[in-house]
C-alpha cells in the first residue's frame, strides 16, 4: 500500500524531548528490560516512601494480577499541586474559558492548593475518608477538577459521571460503587442552554433505596433555583466558608484506588474501570510530556468532557502532574459561532491542541473561512483522540487548522488503558493520516487471528497487548471476575482491547474500529446491549437489536431494529417516543439515529441473533449477506432489506 507520509520537521525534531534515535533506544530498552526502564521512570513523580518494588504483573491465564511499584507510598494531589508551589505558585494551571467568551478564570497553582485544601475540608466534614467513594456530576467548571483532587488529596476514591447522563444512568453509577456523597452544580451550561443537573440528582438519588444518599454538595454555576432538601443538600459556597484551607495529602499506597470510571462494553450494564495511585499518574504524566511534546511554557487545550477518560488523564492528572497550563473549556465548538475553538486558541495563546474526529468533521462542514479568520500562530501540535481520523478530516485538520505546520499526533487509547498506548511522537514519528503508528515506551501491541495465533509483519486482525504498562486498569469495582472475563478470555494470555487493525510493511499501525458489540458514537462509547435494554424496557416493545452503522459527522450512528409487541402498529409517533424514551434512559449520546420496525429478527435456530447481517443491512450493503440458510426464517431478511432506513 502507498500511503502519504509526512516526514518530521526539522523544526520540530530540534526541540522535541524525542527524536528517532532515542525513540528506538527507549523503546527496546522498555521492552527488553521493563523492570529497569519503568525504576528509572517511576521517579518523574515524587514518592514519600520510594518504592523498590516495581513491576509485578500477570496477564493469566490462571491468575491475572496488576501492580506496579506496589511498596511505594505518594499522594496525587501533592504530585499535581504541592511539590509545584515552590518553583510555579504564581504560574496558571488552569485556564477556564466559559460556555459565554465573556467568562475566563486564570487560577494559579497556589489557588488550586487552596481551593482544593478548602473543597477536602468540606468533604472530610462530612465523614468522606480514605477509601470511601464520591461521586462527582459537575458541568466543565474549574470545581470539577477540584474536586477530583480534594478527593485524592484525601485519598477517596472519586466517580466521575458525565453530565450529560440521565437520572437512570446516575442512579445506576451512584449505586454500584455505593458513593455516599455527590457533588453537582445548580445547572450546567452549554453552548447557551442550561442542563438541569441538580434536578436530575434529586431523580436519580429519588430511584435509589432510601437513605443510600448522606450528602449532595451543590457547585453555583448558573444561580437557578433549585430544590434543596434541607440536611442533605448544601451550598458548596456555604459549607466552604466553614473550613479552612488547610488539609494535609493522605499518604496512600501506590496501588490504592484513584477513581473509578464507568465504561460501556459489549455485555451488560456499564463497568466501573479502576485505577490506582502511582503507575496511573506515572504514565499520565509521562504520556503527557512525550506525545504532546510538553514544555515549559506551553498553553495545552484537551477539549474533552472531564466526564470521559480523557479528561481525566489530559486535562486533569497529565498535565498539572507535569506543571503545566492546562485550559478547561465549559461550551461546544460551535457556539456563539463555528471559529469558537479557534478563537479560543488566539485569545489563550493555545500551542497544544487536542480534540476529536467527530468535532473536526462538524467543523470542516462549516468550510476553512472560520478558521482563517484566526491566526492560530501559537499552536505548535494537534492531536486526535476518540475514533479513528478519516484522512479527510485529517488533512483538512493537518492543513487549513495546522497551516502544515503542526505534526498531529493521532492517538490510540482507552479507559481501561488510563494513557496514550499508540501514537507518533512528534519529533520522532512521520505521519500517515489515518494511522496511529507506533507504540508507546513499555507498550507491546500484538495482533491475533481469531485463534490466538499471533501474526507477524504486515497484517490485520485483532488488537492486544502482551505486557503490562503502568497506566492499566487494575480490575472491574467489585468484580475481579468480570475483568477477567472481559479482558483476558477471549485470547488467553494477553489483554484484548476490543478493536481491530491493521499493521503496515512499515510495522505502523491502523485502528479499524472495534470488533465487538461496542459503537463509538462521536467518540463515545456505547454498548449496543444498554441501548437494547433501554428499548425493550418500553411497553410497546417486544424485542430490539442495536448496531452500528457509518455516519458522516459522528463516524458511527446508531441504529435500532425494533419488533413491536402484538397489536401494535409503527408509526412516525412511535417512532420519535422511542427515540426520546432512550434519550430519557441513558442520556442524549445514546439516542438512536435510525429506529426500521421489524416484524421479526434473523436468528439462528437456537435463537441468536444474526448481528452480521443487521450491520450489512444498516450499512445499505445488502449484496453481501453472506450466506443466510442458517437462519431459522429466511424471509425475515427480505423484509428488513425492504424497509431499511438508510439509504444512498
Ligand atoms: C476508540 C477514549 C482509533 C477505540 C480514549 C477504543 C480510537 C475506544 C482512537 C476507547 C484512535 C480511541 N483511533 N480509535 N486514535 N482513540 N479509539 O474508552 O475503539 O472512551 O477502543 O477511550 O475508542 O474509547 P474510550
Amino acid at each position: 500500500m502507498n500511503h502519504r507520509i509526512v516526514a518530521v520537521p526539522d523544526a520540530v525534531r530540534a526541540r522535541a524531548h524525542i527524536d528517532e534515535a532515542k525513540y528506538k533506544a527507549w523503546y527496546d530498552a522498555s521492552i527488553n528490560d521493563p523492570e529497569g526502564f519503568w525504576r528509572e521512570h517511576g521517579k518523574r513523580i515524587d514518592w514519600f516512601k520510594p518504592y523498590t518494588r516495581v513491576k509485578e504483573t500477570s496477564f493469566g491465564p490462571d491468575n491475572v494480577s496488576i501492580r506496579w511499584f506496589a511498596d511505594g507510598i505518594t499522594n496525587v494531589a501533592h504530585n499535581c499541586i504541592d511539590r509545584h508551589l515552590a518553583s510555579r505558585g504564581d504560574q496558571v494551571a488552569i485556564i477556564w474559558e466559559g460556555d459565554d467568551p465573556a467568562d475566563t478564570r486564570r487560577i494559579t497553582y497556589r489557588e488550586l492548593h487552596a481551593q482544593v485544601g478548602r473543597m477536602a475540608n468540606v468533604l472530610r466534614n462530612r465523614g468522606v475518608a480514605k477509601g470511601d467513594r464520591v461521586t462527582i456530576y459537575l458541568p466543565m467548571i474549574p470545581e470539577a477538577a477540584v474536586a477530583m483532587l480534594a478527593c485524592a488529596r484525601l485519598g477517596a476514591i472519586h466517580s466521575v459521571v458525565f453530565g450529560g447522563f440521565s437520572p437512570d444512568s446516575l442512579a445506576g453509577r451512584i449505586q454500584g460503587c455505593a458513593s455516599r456523597l455527590i457533588i453537582t452544580a445548580d445547572e450546567g451550561l452549554r453552548g447557551g442552554r442550561t442542563v438541569p443537573l441538580k434536578a436530575n440528582v434529586d431523580a436519580a438519588i429519588a430511584r435509589l433505596p432510601a437513605d443510600s444518599v448522606d450528602h449532595v454538595i451543590v457547585v453555583r454555576r448558573t444561580g437557578g433555583a433549585v430544590a434543596m432538601e434541607p440536611g442533605r443538600d448544601v451550598y458548596y459556597d456555604a459549607a466552604a466558608r466553614e473550613v479552612t484551607e488547610e488539609c494535609p495529602a493522605a499518604h496512600v499506597e501506590a496501588e490504592h484506588p484513584l477513581f473509578l470510571l464507568y465504561t460501556s462494553g459489549s455485555t451488560g450494564q456499564p463497568k466501573g474501570v479502576v485505577h490506582t495511585t502511582g503507575g496511573y499518574l506515572v504514565y499520565a504524566a509521562m504520556t503527557h510530556q512525550y506525545v504532546f511534546d510538553y514544555h515549559e511554557g506551553d498553553v495545552y487545550w484537551c477539549t474533552a468532557d472531564v466526564g470521559w477518560v480523557t479528561g481525566h488523564s489530559y486535562i486533569v492528572y497529565g498535565p498539572l502532574a507535569n506543571g503545566a497550563t492546562t485550559l478547561m473549556f465549559e461550551g461546544i465548538p460551535t457556539y456563539p459561532s463555528v471559529a469558537r475553538f479557534w478563537e479560543v486558541v488566539d485569545k489563550h495563546q493555545v500551542s497544544i491542541f487536542y480534540t476529536a474526529p467527530t468535532a473536526i468533521r462538524s467543523l470542516m462542514s462549516a468550510g476553512a473561512e472560520p478558521v482563517q479568520r484566526t491566526s492560530r500562530a501559537s499552536l505548535r501540535i494537534l492531536g486526535s483522540v476518540g475514533e479513528p481520523i478519516n484522512p479527510e478530516a485529517w488533512e483538512w485538520y493537518y492543513r487549513v487548522v495546522g497551516e502544515e505546520r503542526c505534526p498531529i499526533v493521532d492517538t490510540w487509547w482507552q479507559t481501561e488503558t488510563g494513557g496514550i498506548l499508540i501514537s507518533p511522537l512528534p519529533g520522532a514519528t512521520p505521519l500517515k493520516p489515518g494511522s496511529a503508528t507506533r507504540p508507546f515506551f513499555g507498550v507491546k501491541p500484538v495482533v491475533v487471528d481469531g485463534d490466538n495465533r499471533v501474526l507477524e509483519g504486515a497484517c490485520e486482525g485483532n488488537l492486544c497487548l502482551d505486557e503490562s504498562w503502568p497506566g492499566q486498569m487494575r480490575t472491574v469495582w467489585g468484580d475481579h471476575a468480570r475483568f477477567v472475563q472481559t479482558y483476558f478470555s477471549t485470547f488467553p494470555g494477553r489483554y484484548f482491547s476490543g478493536d481491530g487493525c491493521r499493521r503496515d510493511e512499515d510495522g505502523d499501525y491502523w485502528i479499524t474500529g472495534r470488533v465487538d458489540d461496542v459503537i463509538n458514537v462521536s467518540g463515545h462509547r456505547m454498548g449496543t446491549a444498554e441501548v437494547e435494554s433501554a428499548l425493550v424496557a418500553h411497553p410497546q416493545v417486544s424485542e430490539a437489536a442495536v448496531v452500528g452503522y457509518p455516519h458522516s459527522l459522528k463516524g458511527q450512528g446508531i441504529y435500532a431494529y425494533v419488533t413491536l409487541m402484538q397489536g401494535v402498529e409503527p408509526s412516525e409517533a412511535l417512532r420519535k417516543e422511542l427515540v426520546a424514551w432512550v434519550r430519557r434512559e441513558i442520556g442524549p449520546i445514546a439516542s438512536p439515529d435510525l429506529i426500521q420496525f421489524a416484524p421479526g429478527l434473523p436468528k439462528t435456530r437456537s435463537g441468536k441473533i444474526m448481528r452480521r447481517i443487521l450491520r450489512k443491512i444498516a450499512e445499505d450493503d445488502f449484496a453481501a449477506l453472506g450466506d443466510t440458510s442458517t437462519l431459522a426464517d429466511p424471509a425475515v431478511v427480505d423484509d428488513l432489506i425492504e424497509n431499511r432506513q438508510n439509504r444512498a
